[in-house]
């Protein structure tokens, strides 16, 4: 493993996300509050690019397809495709993949970019 630069920190303001590809990994790399936070940049649920309107908000990143919640400092489970609301189809779609984490990377600022650990 090692630390690859990912994108320009004054690229990405406060609150705002951005995809990247690093290496082979599609990433997703988040300004919270001044902190850069780098997750996988794939829906866990149907792999939607989670910058593409992913919704950043508590700490946690919710997709805009199906409303899959992760955590983006841990990558843990908040919420599995609840969406849509409608009982007998939103449990189809939930079920048509099983429940996983988001993964992490650790990220570090260095020499104005934001590196992440590969
Ligand atoms: S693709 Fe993200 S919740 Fe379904």
């Amino acid at each position: 493993m090692n630390w690859q630069n990912a994108i320009r920190a004054n690229k990405l303001g406060e609150g705002k996300s951005k995809m990247v590809t690093v290496g082979s990994k599609i990433l997703m790399i988040v300004n919270m509050e001044g902190d850069f936070h780098a997750t996988e940049g794939l829906c866990k649920h149907m792999k939607w690019p989670l910058s593409w309107g992913g919704k950043i908000e508590d700490g946690c990143v919710t997709c805009p397809l199906h409303q899959t919640t992760h955590c983006i400092s841990d990558g843990s489970l908040v919420e599995w495709a609840p969406f849509p609301l409608f009982p007998p189809y939103g449990r189809l779609v939930g079920s048509m993949v099983s429940k996983k984490d988001l993964g992490i990377f650790e990220t570090r600022l260095e020499d104005g970019f934001v590196q992440v650990l590969i």
